[in-house]
């Protein structure tokens, strides 16, 4: 194990031996630089205890943390976690609303531990439509964040996939109406500009948690080339431990981007 992994162990994790052997696979250099987490069955892990589904998004607002820890000691470079979804709208607004007061709390209670460790935080989505309360709090956490080196915290937020490209193509549709750019100048690289991960690299390794198997409008453009990497634990249980797991698993994947193996 790397001495560097040994430390985030004895960091997060205590000093046991069984924290050893979950890292004594993973090879520090081949860690993604881009993990994106759908973060699903809040819902269902309360159901299963018998308790209101809010008690759901908070266990799933904690498990983020111990995540996003560990996903910066890792060195992964990007964590895009998916909070809310264009068509969460549609929930009964008792849970709507709760979402938005914890998403507003998260901001509030780990804004300065987030920038104490280097954290950036991003949100992707059409947070216009937010809370001018909310949208106050996403725009002082980026602008206090911003000039940090470490891991980018990119929560989606009001985000959906096909939301995205329409307003990509809606914004270079007007630069070439404004005579910017020219019809056959737009490549991939013009449409990954317009998107909200402007600048990140594209997700390589794509968590989704509870079982379903499918993306959900999350990251169509950018999963082009995701890792897929499923398991039926519920959001709120998922630990370091699943993340390492997930890691370890991408690892020994065999990535060809439509060519040839090695
Ligand atoms: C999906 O589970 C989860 C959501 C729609 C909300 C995700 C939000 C959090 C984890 C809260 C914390 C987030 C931040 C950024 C502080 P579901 O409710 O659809 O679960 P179900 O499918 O079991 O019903």
């Amino acid at each position: 194990m790397s001495r560097c992994l040994t430390t985030v162990w004895k960091k997060w994790f205590g000093k046991t031996d069984n924290g050893s052997k979950l890292y004594a696979g993973l090879d520090p250099v081949r860690v993604p630089r881009h993990v994106a987490i759908i973060m699903d069955g809040n819902g269902r892990w309360a159901q299963k205890r018998g308790l209101p589904r809010p008690f759901g998004h908070r266990a799933g607002a904690e498990a983020l943390r111990a995540i996003v820890r560990t996903a910066a000691e890792l060195g992964v470079g990007v964590l895009t976690t998916y909070a809310f979804s264009t068509e969460n709208w549609k929930r009964p607004a008792e849970e709507v609303d709760l979402l938005m007061k914890l998403f507003s709390d998260y901001l509030d209670n780990e804004i300065d531990e987030l920038g104490a460790n280097g954290i950036r935080l991003r949100f992707s989505g059409q947070t216009d439509a937010l809370s001018p309360g909310l949208r106050a709090k996403i725009a002082q956490a980026e602008a206090t964040t911003a000039a940090n080196g470490g891991l980018v915290l990119n929560i989606a937020v009001n985000y959906g996939g096909r939301a995205e490209i329409t307003r990509a193509v809606r914004l270079i549709a007007a630069d070439v109406a404004s005579g910017a750019l020219a019809p056959g100048d737009i490549d991939e690289a013009t449409i990954s500009r317009h998107m909200y991960t402007a600048g990140l690299p594209d997700p390589d390794l794509l968590i989704r948690p509870a079982g379903d198997q499918r993306l959900s409008n999350f990251l169509l453009w950018q999963a082009a080339y995701a890792e897929f990497w499923f398991t039926d634990i519920n959001w709120p249980d998922f630990r370091p431990e699943h993340l390492i797991a997930a890691v370890a698993d991408f690892q020994r994947r065999d990535r060809r981007f439509g060519g040839l193996t090695r």
